[in-house]
Formats: C-alpha cells, structure tokens, sequence
C-alpha cells in the first residue's frame, strides 16, 4: 500500500483557506483519490475539545507556551486518531492549518521560543511533516477585513492588533522561505478561481 500524501494550508485570518481546502478535496476526488479533509486545531474528537479551550474566551486566558502545549496536545490526538492512519491506508489528507500555524502564532506573534516549538514539533509530529504546504499570502488589512465581514471576530486570535498579524505574516513568508522544500507561498489576492488555478498548479507540480 503506498502512502497517502499530506497537504497543509497555512496563513494569516481572512486568507480564504476553507473554501479552497474544498476545493482541492472536490478536484482530487475526482482523480478516484481517496480524500480526508481535517483541520487545527481539531480534527479528531479530543483535538476538537481542546479546540473549545484554545480558542474561546478572554484573549488573555493562556499563556503563550500553554497556548503552544494545547497546540501540540490536540495536534498529538489529531495525528493519532486520524493523520497517520489516513496515510497509512493510502489517503490523501488534506488539513486547514497545521504545525506552521503555532510557529507563526504562538511563536512568532506569543513569543513562544522557536527551540521550544521545534522540540515539541519533532517529539509529536516527528516523521509525518506534510508533503507540501500551501502558504496563502495577502496583505494584513485586507485579511482582516474579509475576517471581519465573515461576522465580527470568531476566535481569540483575529481579535488581537495590525501588529500582531504582521508578525504572523513575516513568520510564514519566512517558513517558506526555510522550508522551500515542502512550502510553496500561494498569493491569496485575485478571485477564487484564479487562486484555485494557484493551487491545482502547486499540486500537479509537486505532487501528480
Ligand atoms: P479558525 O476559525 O479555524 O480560523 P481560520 O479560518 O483563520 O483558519 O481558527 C483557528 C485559529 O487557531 C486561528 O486563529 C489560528 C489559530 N491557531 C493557532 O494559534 N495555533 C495553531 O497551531 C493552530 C493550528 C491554529
């Protein structure tokens, strides 16, 4: 049985992930692949308890590195019960958000030291690193405003300042940049089909 492959969807608030990550599971499918579509933090039964306690409430409610542990604790679950499982079977997975995610947010703009993240990233997630990521980029404000019109803040996180998101931003083209192994940086401006056509390029590129 060949292993599934593993793709991760990555940005900043108001990127337009969700409806591409639907995207991309449509397409696929109708290649005969057999498809999970999942997400972080969440995408088993534990990891989406933990998702209620990471993202709700006060903004100060977590510190930035228990922040990076409930992280890495739904994201333990999330790889146990439904990741490697899928691409042991011979699935494709394909997740909104992943380990990148808590580089940019918790270490980047928490403060959450990059060793700390790493020692947890190689202890929990260790050999099963995505297969390709997809970084969607736009610029801060815009982002921000489709978050908001999507019906004020949702979750802790878009809620906090321009700033902060930046920080966030700087961090992922910087991952990219890093791990241009397995990133690919998908500008996140233009329609939806047009940044579908981004996407299925990536893929077919990397991966068919
Ligand atoms: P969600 O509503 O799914 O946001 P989005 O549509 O932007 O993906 O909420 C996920 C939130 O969790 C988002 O604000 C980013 C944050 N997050 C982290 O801070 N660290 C992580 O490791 C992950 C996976 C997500």
């Amino acid at each position: 049985m060949t292993r599934g492959r593993f793709i991760t969807f990555e940005g900043g608030e108001g990127a337009g992930k969700s409806t591409q990550v639907a995207r991309l599971v449509e397409r696929l499918r109708a290649r005969e692949l057999e498809v999970v579509q999942t997400r972080e933090p969440g995408g088993s039964t534990g990891a989406e308890e933990i998702r209620g306690l990471a993202l709700n409430g006060d903004p100060g409610r977590w510190s930035p590195m228990t922040e990076t542990m409930l992280m890495f604790a739904a994201r333990s679950d999330h790889l146990e019960k439904t990741i490697r499982p899928a691409l042991e079977a011979g699935r494709w997975v394909i997740c909104d958000r992943f380990a990148d995610s808590s580089r940019a947010y918790q270490g980047a703009g928490g403060g959450t030291p990059a060793e700390f993240i790493e020692t947890l990233d190689a202890a929990v997630v260790g050999d099963t690193q995505p297969d390709l990521t997809l970084i969607f980029d736009l610029p801060v404000e815009v982002g921000l405003e489709r978050a908001f019109g999507r019906g004020l803040f949702e979750t802790r996180f878009e809620s906090k300042g321009v700033e902060f998101h930046e920080r966030l931003r700087g961090r992922f083209l910087e991952i990219a940049r890093e791990k241009s192994d397995r990133c690919v940086i998908i500008n996140a401006v233009g329609d939806i089909e047009t940044i579908e056509a981004r996407i299925w390029a990536a893929v077919e590129a990397r991966l068919l």
